[in-house]
C-alpha cells in the first residue's frame, strides 16, 4: 500500500493491524498502529523514516515499486529507535553507499544499534538539504522523546514531518485524522501523550514555541505513526500546548489492588465519601490487576487527584501497585494530590510505602492515609467514606 499525500509527497509506510504490545510489553495498543515512512520526488529524491524491522522485507519490495531504489539520493532518519529504523539495515544493503541525514545523537544510537559505517551526515536545528525547487528544513527535538528525535519542513508543500510528536498509535486504512472517528482518535493522542510525552513537558512547550516561532505556513502534519494531520493541522500542536501545561479534568481517580476484597471495599467507600461531597467531580475506581495499566495512566494524567491502595503482604505492597508507582514515577506528573489507603492484618506497611513514594514522585500528600485493620466492618466503611469526603472538601 502507498498514496499520493501532495504533489510529489507519498506515504510509504506500513499500517501494522495486529499490534497490541509497544517498546515491548510496556504500552499497549488496542487500535494497532502505523509506521509511517513518506518518499519526496523532487529533482532529488528523499525518504524519511522506515518501519519496524518485522516488517522491513515487505518495505523494501513496495518501496522498489514507488522508486528505483538507486534512485534515493537521501535518507532521512528523523529518530533512531527501531520502530522507524528497523528497516534500514535490509535498505541500505541494497544502497549502501546513500547518505543518511540524522542528528549527532542519533549517529551514536544507529551506530549501537545497528553497527555499521554507513554515509551518516549529521544535521543539527536550520540546516536544509536541497531537493531541487524545494528544500527539507531540519530541527532537532531532543526529548521528543528521545536524544536524537529531530523533526523536518518540506519548504513549498508546507508539510512537517514530526515523527513520534503529534502521533497516535492507531491503525486505519483512512489515514487522515479528519476521516476517522474523532473520539476514537482522541483517547489515542492523549494516551500517547500521558504515556509517552508527559515527563518532557516542559521540552514540548518550548520547542513547540520554537517552531511556531520561524511563522512556516503549515499546510500538514505527518507523523510517524497514525493519522495526517490535514484539516487545521495546528489543532493537535493547541491540544499539545494544553497537555503540556499541567493538564487536569475534574477527576479524581482511585487504583487499588486487593487480595480478599477488604481494600475494594475501602475504595468504593472512599468514592461514596467524595461524590457527598462533590457531585460534579467525576470519580473512576480501577482494580490495577483488571485494568490496563496504560489506560490507567491515561485516567491519572487527567486528574487532578490520585488515591491508591494496596493491602499489605510481604511487609509490603501487591505488584500491580508496585509496577503503576514506579511508572507514575517515571512520568514525572505535576501539580497532583494524592493519598494512600489499605487493609491489613498484621504489621500494615503499605500505606506508608505508597504515601511515600508518590510523595517522591511530586504528588502532594493528604495529611493522614487510611488504614483500615482486616476486613472492613461497618464502623470502619462509615470512616472510609468520611476519608473521601474530607479529601474531596480539602480539594475544593
Ligand atoms: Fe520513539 Fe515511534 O519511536
Amino acid at each position: 500500500m502507498s498514496f499520493n499525500i501532495k504533489n510529489n509527497v507519498h506515504w510509504v509506510g506500513k499500517i501494522d493491524w495486529e499490534l497490541e504490545r509497544f517498546h515491548g510489553y510496556e504500552y499497549s495498543t488496542h487500535r494497532g498502529s502505523s509506521y509511517n515512512s513518506y518518499l519526496i520526488k523532487e529533482d532529488k529524491t528523499a525518504l524519511i523514516d522506515t518501519v519496524w524491522g518485522p516488517y522491513k522485507k515487505e518495505f523494501v519490495e513496495n518501496l522498489a515499486k514507488e522508486t528505483d531504489l538507486g534512485k534515493i539520493d537521501y535518507v532521512i532518519a528523523n529518530h533512531a529507535e527501531p520502530d522507524h529504523s528497523g528497516a534500514l539495515p535490509e535498505l541500505m544493503r541494497h544502497i549502501p553507499d546513500t547518505p543518511i541525514y540524522c542528528t549527532k545523537n542519533g549517529l551514536k544510537s544507529f551506530k549501537g544499534q545497528y553497527h555499521q559505517d554507513w554515509n551518516f551526515n549529521v544535521v543539527k536545528t536550520g540546516d536544509t538539504l536541497s531537493l531541487g525547487n524545494k528544500d527539507l528544513v531540519f530541527v532537532e527535538m531532543p526529548m521528543l522523546h528521545w536524544p536524537d528525535s529531530m523533526l523536518c519542513y518540506l519548504t513549498g508543500d508546507s508539510l512537517l514531518f514530526s515523527n513520534d510528536a503529534f502521533g497516535h498509535h492507531f491503525a486505519s486504512e483512512l489515514m487522515y485524522t479528519d476521516l476517522v472517528d474523532q473520539a476514537e482518535l482522541y483517547a489515542e493522542c492523549i494516551k500517547y501523550y500521558a504515556n509517552i510525552l508527559t515527563p518532557f513537558s516542559p521540552m514540548v512547550t518550548k520547542k513547540i514555541k520554537e517552531v511556531l516561532s520561524l511563522n512556516l505556513p503549515l499546510d500538514m502534519i505527518c507523523p510517524s505513526h497514525g493519522m495526517i494531520w490535514r484539516d487545521h493541522p495546528e489543532q493537535i500542536i493547541e491540544q499539545y500546548l494544553k497537555w503540556a501545561d499541567n493538564y487536569q479534568e475534574n477527576q479524581i481517580t482511585i487504583i487499588y489492588d486487593t487480595m480478599w476484597n477488604g481494600t475494594r471495599k475501602v475504595a468504593e467507600s472512599i468514592a461514596k465519601g467524595i461524590r457527598e461531597a462533590d457531585k460534579e467531580v467525576a470519580v473512576k475506581l480501577y482494580h490495577l490487576e483488571k485494568r490496563d495499566k496504560n489506560d490507567v495512566i491515561t485516567e491519572i494524567f487527567k486528574s487532578k487527584a490520585v488515591i491508591v491502595g494496596s493491602p499489605t503482604v510481604n511487609r509490603g505492597i501487591l505488584t500491580s501497585v508496585a509496577a503503576i508507582l514506579e511508572m507514575i514515577k517515571g512520568l514525572k506528573f505535576k501539580k497532583k494530590k494524592g493519598a494512600a489507603f489499605g487493609c491489613y492484618g498484621w504489621s500494615g506497611e503499605s500505606t506508608k510505602i505508597i504515601s511515600d513514594s508518590l510523595e517522591a514522585s511530586g504528588f502532594e500528600m493528604a495529611d493522614d492515609v487510611l488504614k483500615v485493620n482486616w476486613n472492613p466492618d461497618d464502623g470502619s466503611i462509615e470512616k472510609c467514606m468520611a476519608y473521601g469526603k474530607e479529601f474531596a472538601e480539602n480539594l475544593a
